[in-house]
């Protein structure tokens, strides 16, 4: 099967995350040559064909390192694109890309939102067959006071059609452990009243994966749950019952080592047959962890035995986890393959 002409869709994308070495080295070589930096190549810091971060290794890349690469208008315009265009070439129809919003020190972090819609649109324009859309994310490392303004920030421009479209909880999971994400409530509360599409990182760590955590998370009405690895009984059987969205990245929790026995361990196993739950497989982050979408289906078919009809019936099933309205549901279910 082609699995990059498989028109696929991404709903678990970090922007930051996605940017490739190639990229991050381009965008390393124009500040170097102009005296603009003093950072490490790039390519150096992260060798080509190194995927194995961990979770003690992989936040400590965006706060030390990419974050300082990637500063003013001409870095994230470029690193957009790439990205993009990366997604493109993958096959994907529709994407979800999810980014902080950080201020630089060139920049606010509207300017930071307000150039990737710009970057977006213009993208969209030559290139129609992919739709994108932003989802701002709060990171659990935040203070309530910066949660409140990325929620602010995102119903200012919140459209389903061109802007963004939701709101996520990312970050290093063993932040806030044991439920104290809970100061995050009324935020989150909020977003769903303002009709925001709300995901959340959901258990991808031991600190991260408490019945009181899932409790605090599902009062916010989440739409969908990124990773759901560490749920016990009682969550698996909540998750279920509420016929979320599950946002599976295999390779990502694999590389990471958040798994252990390989692909063939994955929760996805046990996902597939659950009624109820629709999953959408994601990258997380292309850039660092090198496997793109059509590389994901790949793997499920290989180490889970799905054939042509149930790798396409897999692909479609994202289409109602979208934040992108009814219209672009429809888009999607034209364009999807149905075998
Ligand atoms: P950005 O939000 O576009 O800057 O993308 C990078 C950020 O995404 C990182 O600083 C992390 O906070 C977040 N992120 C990326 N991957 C993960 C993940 O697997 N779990 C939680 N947070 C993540
Ligand atoms: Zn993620």
């Amino acid at each position: 099967m082609d699995y990059v002409s498989l028109p696929k869709i991404e709903l678990h994308a970090h922007l930051t995350g996605s940017v490739s070495r190639h990229t991050l080295h381009e965008i390393w070589k124009k500040k170097k040559a102009s005296g603009q930096t003093d950072l490490d190549d790039p390519l150096v810091v992260m060798p080509e064909g190194k995927h194995d971060y961990n979770l003690q290794t992989f936040f400590p890349l965006f706060s030390s390192y990419i974050y300082n690469l990637i500063t003013d208008e001409e870095s994230i315009r470029y690193a957009v694109n790439s990205v993009l265009q990366g997604f493109l070439d993958d096959g994907i129809v529709y994407l979800e890309l999810r980014t902080t919003p950080r201020s630089t020190t060139n920049m606010s972090a509207e300017t930071y939102i307000t150039i990737l819609l710009n970057a977006i649109e213009e993208f969209e324009k030559s290139h129609p067959q992919m739709h994108t859309r932003l989802i701002l994310s709060i990171d659990r490392r935040h203070s309530v006071e910066t949660a409140e303004s990325i929620l602010e920030l995102a119903t200012r421009l919140q459209n389903s059609t061109r802007g963004v479209v939701g709101i996520d909880l990312c970050g290093d999971p063993t932040a806030r452990p044991g439920g104290d994400v809970s100061i995050f409530t009324p935020v989150f509360e909020q977003a769903s009243r303002a009709g925001l599409g709300i995901t959340v990182h959901f258990a991808e760590a031991e600190a991260s994966g408490s019945y009181e955590e899932l409790r605090t998370l599902l009062s916010w009405n989440p739409d969908r749950l990124g990773h759901v690895i560490w749920e016990d009984e009682a969550a698996k059987k909540e998750i279920a019952k509420r016929e979320l969205c599950l946002e599976l990245c295999l390779s990502c929790n694999v590389q990471a080592e958040m798994i252990h026995g390989g692909f063939e361990a994955h929760h996805f196993k046990h996902w597939k047959d659950v009624k109820g739950p629709k999953i959408s497989l994601g990258t997380d982050d292309v850039g660092v962890f090198g496997s793109p979408l059509s590389n994901e289906y790949r793997l499920v078919a290989k180490h889970f035995h799905l054939d042509r009809s149930q790798i396409c019936a897999l692909a479609r099933q994202g289409i109602e986890g979208i934040f992108g309205g009814d219209q672009e549901k429809e888009r999607l279910r034209q364009v999807m393959w149905k075998e």
